[in-house]
């Protein structure tokens, strides 16, 4: 698979988790995952949310629609789940090939996610039904009582939902927990059964607190769960290349537009669409642990999911490039700042 360690290829890989947003962002955003990826789980925390099995496929629709010809990128949607949704309906969604996973927003934990769910026993009935029919539950785990510190919301809620109700009283239901950014999520993941796994994503890998705010402020390194302490980066590093295969790719890729990052009340989300996959090939290069690279990236995901990895392949060559300062396209009016932009990542996309 490498020669000397200098080019890598690999199965292509999948994202589990992305955020395409809609109209002219998602036409400028779309085209750098459709390079990269086979696949893509597609967030629902659109303004307003996708919770019906026709906004999930006219959504589809108008992503397929804007792929350039000849691509074979598939997208794959996601029910947002409210006090209300009704299971009837999530089963439809996903027996009819709409919906692939659930999302639960803690209401007000994150961006648009004022729709999500306020009380815990308001969606008791949906995990019952996806308990039974096997569709996966996607989990931002933060508990989203402004009381609790933002650096504990994570710890918080692995033990006042996964550990003390959840995982005992749905036993069968298969959960993601999104984004891991703590030792705690990484060893909850790595001491559960394998119906609950866990995404990681490119920059909770490579930045820890002091890198958003010591030194000064740095808006385009701010999401949300927001990185915490070096510990617990370096816990993800070990988590992902240790070959649990509880663990996989989700990139978390958020974008927002420069004027909405740096204002007075920025908004959380990072676009690393553009460089994840090279930013995950620098950290299982820095981990000595290339050989797992794969596994992470384009094996554990489907099998999660259950379903084939993908057929083709992307290759990768140590090489050092800078990372561009912005994204812009003719036809969209915001300029997004990529991921580690003006930065060198040492791996390339090379053929894909
Ligand atoms: O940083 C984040 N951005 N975290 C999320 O949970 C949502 C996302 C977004 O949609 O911008
Ligand atoms: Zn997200």
């Amino acid at each position: 698979m490498t020669e000397q360690n200098t080019k890598i290829t690999i199965k292509r890989p999948d994202d589990w988790h992305l955020h395409l947003r809609d109209g002219d962002v998602m036409l400028m955003v779309l085209p750098f995952t459709a390079a990269h990826f086979g696949r893509a789980i597609v967030m629902p925390n659109l303004t307003p949310p996708v919770t019906t099995v026709a906004g999930a496929s006219a959504y589809r629709d108008r992503i397929v629609r804007a792929l350039a010809p000849g691509g074979d990128f598939k997208p794959l949607m996601t029910c947002y789940l409210t006090d209300h949704t009704d299971p009837d309906v999530v089963e439809r969604g996903y027996i009819e090939g709409v919906f692939t996973p659930v999302k639960l927003y803690p209401a007000r934990a994150t961006t648009n996610s004022e729709f999500g769910v306020t009380a815990w026993g308001n969606i008791r009935n949906v995990l019952a039904r996806m308990e039974k029919i096997g569709m996966p539950l996607l989990v931002h785990g933060e508990e989203a009582d402004p009381e609790i510190d933002i650096f504990d919301r994570e710890a918080v809620f692995i033990d006042k939902v996964l550990s003390d109700w959840m995982t005992s009283d749905y036993p069968e239901l298969k959960i993601v927990l999104e984004h891991i950014t703590t030792k705690e999520g990484a060893d909850f993941v790595s001491e559960s059964g394998e119906n609950i796994g866990a995404t990681v994503t490119p920059h909770h890998l490579t930045i820890n607190r002091n890198d958003i705010l010591a030194g000064g402020i740095r808006p385009h390194l701010y999401c949300l769960p927001i990185a915490k302490r070096d510990k617990h980066r370096q816990a993800l590093r070990e988590a992902v290349s240790s070959g649990n295969d509880s663990f996989f790719l989700g990139t978390d890729s958020a974008p927002h537009p420069i004027s909405a990052k740096e204002t007075d009340c920025g908004c959380a989300g990072i676009f690393n669409a553009a460089n994840a996959i090279e930013v995950y090939a620098k950290v299982f290069d820095e981990m000595g642990a290339l050989e797992k690279f794969e596994a992470f990236s384009s094996l554990n995901g489907p099998k999660f999911y259950g379903l084939e990895t993908n057929d083709s392949t992307i290759t990768l060559e140590r090489r050092t490039h800078l990372v561009a300062e912005e994204i812009s396209s003719p036809s969209c009016n915001e300029i997004i700042r990529p991921f580690l932009f003006k930065e060198e990542i040492n791996w390339l996309v090379v053929d894909c």
